[in-house]
């Protein structure tokens, strides 16, 4: 999730087995906890509403920059079938993949956030389609998409449910498709892993994110700092991957 670094109290810190902390239940039971709000998604900010803004607008560039460097993808218009994985109550839906794809489903394990989404008015116009109240470890697709999206929730996966998650994607993309990955980054002084306590998470380093993705079987075709974000909150960095196979 998008976090502040808390100087006056050191989060937990991290063995390279640092994964081995995760609780999937200790996570449910933290977001359970958080209201079902664009500002509850980001909510170890404090909700800043102008970190979503700028997060939102970096997003929108980002893709359009991977657009531009697959062959045969177009450039302009919207894609045809994204997903939201980890969507939380849609946060990242409503504020830039119904812009740039017609339907977008989502994947959220957390019932009170897709109950959010199921009632929301992108989900009556049809813009929102099937929505999974499941974890993306434990998701399967069922067709194939020009773009899946997952933001802020992979640290709720260990390193080889991740492996296969990535793996599951990588066979869920249309010919043009692209998988992101949009999270943040350690910045633990020893180069490792960092456990989060909070929500029972890890925050991975750069070269973690590119180890799984290159045993995944992916490419990183782009990638990019988020920029833009006031330095005086000294937050963790924020890294998008944009992925296709290596096949
Ligand atoms: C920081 S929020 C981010 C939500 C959304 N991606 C956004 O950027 O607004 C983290 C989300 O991950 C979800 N989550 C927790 N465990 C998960 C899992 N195993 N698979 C997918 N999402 C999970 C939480 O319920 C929460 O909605």
């Amino acid at each position: 999730m998008p976090q502040a670094i808390n100087e006056e109290q050191p989060r937990d810190h991290a063995s390279p087995a640092v994964d081995h902390g995760i609780d999937p239940a200790a996570s449910i039971k933290y977001w359970n906890s958080v209201p079902p709000t664009a500002n509850g998604m980001l909510a170890a900010l404090g909700g800043y509403p102008w970190y979503s803004r700028i997060d939102l607008r970096g997003s929108k560039s980002f893709l359009a920059k991977a657009r531009r460097l697959v062959p045969t993808c177009t450039t302009e218009g919207k894609l045809s079938t994204g997903v939201d994985c980890g969507a939380g109550v849609g946060r990242v839906t409503e504020g830039f993949l119904s812009q740039v794809c017609e339907t977008v489903d989502a994947v959220e394990p957390v019932e009170k956030f897709t109950q959010t989404l199921h009632e929301s008015t992108l989900k009556a116009s049809g813009v929102v389609g099937v929505i999974y109240t499941v974890g993306i470890e434990a998701w399967r697709p069922e067709k194939k998409y020009d773009l899946i999206w997952t933001q802020f929730c992979v640290g709720h996966l260990k390193d080889w449910q991740l492996i296969e998650y990535v793996r599951r994607c990588r066979d869920a993309l249309t010919e043009t498709g692209i998988l992101v990955f949009k999270e943040n980054l350690s910045t633990d002084p020893n180069g490792d892993d960092m456990y989060d306590g909070l929500d029972s998470s890890v925050t991975r380093t750069d070269a973690k994110f590119r180890d799984i993705f290159r045993d995944a079987g992916m490419n990183v075709i782009v990638s990019e700092l988020q920029t833009g974000f006031p330095k005086t909150f000294k937050l963790l960095p924020v890294r998008s991957y944009a992925l296709r196979s290596k096949a």
